[in-house]
């Protein structure tokens, strides 16, 4: 038995499931297992960086003869980076964060299939009209970039309003609990992030996958700090969530001031990056952190979200009278 869905049966997929694009974070190697466990792997694009593309891009190539993708952040994407990754044959491109269709007549030109990701059900109809083959509706609990709304109302809101375009759900979905549940709200699968965050494949440094971890749905935050201070001008609706740390504690809500410290606070920040000091650096994550326990194998992820999502949506059906 295997759950099958428009998301399956339009990749050849064996799971329900997609590797969010998650920067710097999801490289080829952690987006081929996935896609090797059967599932849908993306690698984070990010903003663009060619000599990172190029590297993961090709890893992704070699690692899997299945469907796989890379994902851009839109509003900072660019028709070079976006021909470069088109060059290693993904077969899908995954856009988030901005307007689609300066992007389009390439993404179809190279034969790929278009991801859209939205935050509310404006951009989901924009992303339909603009031609997009599949829908994320993103909650606010998802790690990373997102919107205000919460996944539970917003995920069916987004496959009313563009049916019959497939919508994926994502934001706050770890495990098979979370996937069984995006099903029954009519999507057709999930998009993961911050379990994958924690896979022993991501390229996310060891001491972020131990504060994902130990973390609590509660220490994580929907912030600007860390685009503030690595100087990143994300347009006005999008936050980041993150968890908690010393340096959210110091300038969350006083955003103004650190835009005014930024010669002595940015090149302290990039130093705690590249030594992986997380008391100051970011770790992007989402609310779903309550349900990650461990480090494990991507393809274990993938298979145990599926398994456990079919055991509950069997459940479900056992309680009908
Ligand atoms: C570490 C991290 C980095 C992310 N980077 C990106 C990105 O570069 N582009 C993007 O579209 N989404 C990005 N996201 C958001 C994901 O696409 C996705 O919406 C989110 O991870 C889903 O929620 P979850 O983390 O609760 O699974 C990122 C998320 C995380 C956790």
């Amino acid at each position: 038995m295997a759950i099958r869905t428009m998301l399956t049966e339009s990749f050849g997929l064996d799971h329900p499931i997609v590797l969010a694009p998650m920067a710097t974070v999801a490289g080829g190697h952690l987006a081929a297992a996935v896609s090797e466990a059967g599932g849908l792997g993306l690698v984070g694009g990010g903003y663009g960086d060619p000599a990172w593309l190029r590297r993961e891009l090709s890893l992704a190539r070699s690692r899997t003869a299945r469907a796989w993708g890379v994902g851009f952040i839109t509003w900072h994407a660019s028709h070079d980076a976006l021909a470069l990754a088109l060059s290693f044959e993904p077969h899908v491109v995954l856009l988030s964060f901005g307007d689609p269709r300066p992007y389009l007549p390439a993404i179809r030109a190279a034969g790929c299939r278009l991801i859209c990701q939205v935050q509310d059900v404006d951009d989901a109809r924009a992303a339909a009209a603009a031609g997009a083959d599949f829908i994320v509706a993103q909650g606010a609990e998802a790690g990373g970039h997102g919107g205000e709304r919460a996944t539970l109302p917003l995920v069916p809101a987004i496959v009313d309003a563009v049916a019959p375009i497939p919508v994926l759900a994502a934001g706050g979905i770890a495990d098979g609990r979370g996937l069984a549940a995006a099903l029954a709200l009519g999507a057709e699968g999930a998009l993961i992030g911050t379990r994958f965050y924690a896979a022993e494949e991501s390229l996310g440094h060891p001491g972020a996958k131990e504060r994902i971890e130990r973390a609590v749905g509660g220490d994580t935050v929907r912030t600007r700090i860390f685009d503030i201070v690595r100087g990143y001008r994300w347009p006005g609706p999008y936050t980041g969530r993150a968890l908690r740390n010393r340096f959210l504690d110091r300038w969350h809500g006083r955003e103004g001031a650190l835009a005014e410290r930024l010669d002595a606070e940015a090149p302290a920040f990039h130093a705690a990056v590249a030594e992986g000091r997380f008391d100051t650096a970011m770790v992007w994550a989402g609310e779903a952190v309550d349900l990650i326990a461990a480090v494990q194998p991507a393809a274990g992820i993938v298979t145990r979200v599926s398994a456990e999502a079919e055991h509950r949506l069997r459940a479900a059906a056992d309680l009908l009278v």
